[in-house]
């Protein structure tokens, strides 16, 4: 163990790893008061032909100037550069923000939303559990908050989720990433039904329509103002 780092630093640290070819084993998600899920950094250079149908889906909704919000190693800005789009992916992670740029993202921004000029794009993509990364109900509120600051006028936000194992509308876990020995701080995570975020969305204006069937609790909506 070497100390913690920021939250996402060892997941990116992995993605650095396995560009280098020099993987160190899986990327460790600890619930706090649940389960490890285990996941492979090579999950996060899935291409095209690697995508599930809502992946596609997805980005088949996406037009005009793109944002990928938490890009990771760039999958999807890599996706919609080829079909000519222009996109700007933003990772708080300094290591994914290197993976991008040396993988050809054209535009690579090493930051969050905050961090994006107002109207800059036409298509805000926050996908792989996205909603997750607003952390908690009020930080869902924040979210839609800056999605409309950055999206252009008719600008869609297209985003997944997956909903608690329980009955419950929304869950928030605490969790950590662990890899290869490096333990990264806390952060929450949100679990919302897609009702609920439909819900909470309209509130602020928004309209929503599912891009996908929910399957195991997973969900893909667009969302415009
Ligand atoms: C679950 S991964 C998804 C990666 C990518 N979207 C994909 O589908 O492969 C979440 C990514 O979001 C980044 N991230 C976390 N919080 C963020 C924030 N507030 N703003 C921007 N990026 C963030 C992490 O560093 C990580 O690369």
């Amino acid at each position: 163990m070497t100390g913690q780092l920021a939250p996402w630093e060892p997941q990116g640290r992995a993605l650095r790893d396995e560009w280098r070819g020099a993987s160190a084993g899986p990327i460790e998600v600890h619930v706090h008061g649940g389960d490890v899920e285990r996941l492979d950094a090579a999950h996060f250079f899935r291409e095209p032909a690697d995508f599930d149908d809502w992946e596609h889906s997805a980005l088949q909704a996406a037009r005009g100037d793109v944002l990928d919000l938490g890009a990771g190693a760039g999958c999807h800005a890599l996706a919609l550069q080829a079909r000519g789009l222009r996109v700007r992916a933003y990772d708080v992670d300094s290591h994914a923000v290197s993976v991008m740029r040396a993988r050809g993202v054209q535009d690579v921004q090493l930051g969050s939303l905050a961090e994006a000029p107002d109207a800059c794009c036409d298509s805000l993509l926050l996908l792989m559990h996205g909603i997750g990364l607003a952390g908690d109900v009020e930080g869902l509120a924040w979210l839609a908050e800056d999605a409309a600051r950055v999206l252009r006028p008719g600008g869609r936000w297209i985003v997944d989720g997956r909903g608690p194992p329980d009955e419950a509308d929304c869950g928030v876990s605490r969790q950590h990433l662990e890899y290869d020995g490096s333990v990264g701080a806390p952060y929450d995570w949100l679990w919302p039904h897609a009702d609920f975020v439909q819900h909470e969305l309209a509130r602020a204006g928004w309209r929503c329509a599912a891009l996908d069937t929910p399957r195991d609790g997973r969900w893909l909506l667009v969302a415009e103002r």
